[in-house]
C-alpha cells in the first residue's frame, strides 16, 4: 500500500497568502495542515509516500524534509494542476501496481484513517470513498446513494442542486484500475480530469466502489474562514503545556514553546497556542488563538485568530478572526497627520 498526498495547485481562494506560500503549508495550530495528512497515512500503517507537488515546490520539499518521519517519502513534480485524476496520472510510475490512499494535502480529518483503510481492505473494493454529511453540498463533490443506501449511484462534482447533503472527503482508496479509468475520462468545464468522474468510471463498468461515513469533524481548509475554523477544532484537543517560566496569568489550555517570553502584564486564555521565540509584551491572547515562532505581540489583544511566524503586532485594541501572514508589521500611527496607513498587497482585506 501506497499513499499520493497532493500538495499542487495554486490556493487561488486563499490569496494573498497564496502568492507567496503554498496552500497546504498554512498552519493550523501551529502546524502545516500538510503534516495532518502525513500524520494520517503514518497513522495507518502506510509508509510508502508520494507528495505531488506543484508550483512551490521547494517550499513543500523544505518543509517536509524538515521532520523525520517514519516514513519513505518521495516528490512527484505535477507541471499544471490539471485535475485530482491528472495528479494520479503524473504519479503512475510511482505508484506502480499498489494500491493506494490518495489524501488531498489541504483536508484534516479529526479521527484519521484508519477504519477507512480497513473498511476499503476488508471488504475488497475497487475504490473506496469517505462521505460526511454537509450544510453546503454545492462547493463539493457530492454522492447520491442507492435506495438502500448501501451502493453509490453517482457521483457530481459541485452540483448546483445537489441530489444529497454527503460531500466527498478529500481522501479515496483505490486499486490499480483506477489508472484504467483516469486515462479512459475527458477533462471536464473547468478543464481539469475529476477525480469525481473516474470513480464514476469504476461505478459505470462495474467495479466496486465502497463508501464510508465520517464520524467525527472535516475540514477542506479551501478558504480563509475554513482554516480559522480548523484552528478552532484542533486548538479544542489540545492539553496545557507551559515550557518556560514566566509571572503572567496564563488560564485554561494553552501550550508556550520554549525560548518565548511573557511579561507579567499578559494574560492568555486557552486554548491557544504560542510558539518558540515570542516576544508578548502588556498583551492579551485570547481563545482559539495561534501564534508562530519569532512573533511579537506588544500592548495588543489577539483572539480567534492565527498569525504566522516572525510578526510584529504592537497596535493596542483588538484584533479578531484574523488569519495574518509571516512578517507583517502592525503598528500603531503615534504622529499627525492622525489616520490610517496602509501597505498591503494585491488582493489583501482589511476590516477596520
Ligand atoms: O476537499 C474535498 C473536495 O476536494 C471534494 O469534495 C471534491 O470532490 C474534489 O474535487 C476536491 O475539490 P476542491 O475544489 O476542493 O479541490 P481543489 O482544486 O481545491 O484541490 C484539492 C487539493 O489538491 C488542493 O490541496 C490542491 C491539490 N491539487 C489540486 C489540483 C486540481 C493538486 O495537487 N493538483 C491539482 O491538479
Amino acid at each position: 500500500m501506497k499513499a499520493l498526498i497532493l500538495s499542487g495547485g495554486h490556493g487561488t481562494r486563499l490569496r494573498p497568502l497564496t502568492y507567496s506560500q503554498q496552500k497546504q503549508l498554512i498552519p493550523v495550530a501551529n502546524k502545516p495542515v500538510l503534516f495532518y495528512a502525513i500524520e494520517d497515512v503514518i497513522e495507518a500503517g502506510v509508509h510508502n509516500i508520494g507528495i505531488i507537488v506543484g508550483p512551490n515546490k521547494e517550499q513543500v520539499i523544505n518543509a517536509v524534509k524538515s521532520v523525520d518521519w517514519d516514513a519513505n517519502i518521495e516528490f512527484i513534480y505535477q507541471g499544471e494542476p490539471l485535475g485530482l485524476a491528472h495528479a494520479i496520472k503524473v504519479a503512475r510510475d510511482y505508484l506502480g501496481d499498489d494500491d493506494f490512499v490518495m489524501y488531498l494535502g489541504d483536508n484534516i480529518l479529526r479521527e484519521g484513517i484508519v477504519k477507512h483503510l480497513e473498511h476499503f481492505k476488508k471488504g475488497d473494493f475497487d475504490a473506496s470513498i469517505l462521505l460526511c454529511e454537509v450544510p453546503n453540498p454545492q462547493q463539493f463533490g457530492v454522492a447520491e446513494l442507492s435506495e438502500d443506501g448501501k451502493t453509490i449511484k453517482r457521483l457530481v462534482e459541485k452540483p448546483k442542486i445537489p441530489p444529497s447533503n454527503l460531500a466527498l472527503v478529500g481522501i479515496y482508496f483505490f486499486k490499480p484500475i483506477v489508472h484504467e479509468a483516469v486515462e479512459n475520462i475527458k477533462p471536464s468545464w473547468r478543464n481539469e480530469l475529476e477525480i469525481t468522474d473516474a470513480i464514476q468510471w469504476l461505478i459505470d463498468h462495474g467495479y466496486k466502489v465502497g463508501w464510508t461515513k465520517v464520524e467525527n469533524w472535516w475540514k477542506d481548509t479551501g478558504k480563509p474562514e475554513d482554516i480559522l475554523d480548523a484552528n478552532r477544532l484542533i486548538l479544542d484537543d489540545i492539553k496545557r503545556e507551559i515550557k518556560v517560566k514566566t509571572k503572567a496569568k496564563i488560564l485554561g489550555r494553552v501550550i508556550v514553546e520554549e525560548g518565548t517570553e511573557i511579561d507579567e502584564n499578559t494574560v492568555i486564555k486557552g486554548p491557544a497556542i504560542i510558539g518558540k521565540n515570542c516576544k508578548l509584551k502588556n498583551a492579551y491572547i485570547g481563545p482559539y488563538t495561534s501564534i508562530g515562532d519569532n512573533c511579537v505581540i506588544e500592548n495588543t489583544e489577539i483572539e480567534d485568530s492565527i498569525i504566522m511566524d516572525g510578526t510584529v503586532v504592537n497596535c493596542g485594541g483588538r484584533i479578531v478572526e484574523s488569519l495574518i501572514g509571516k512578517e507583517v508589521k502592525i503598528m500603531e500611527r503615534n504622529q499627525h497627520p492622525i489616520g490610517r496607513k496602509l501597505v498591503l498587497g494585491d488582493r489583501s482585506q482589511v476590516i477596520l
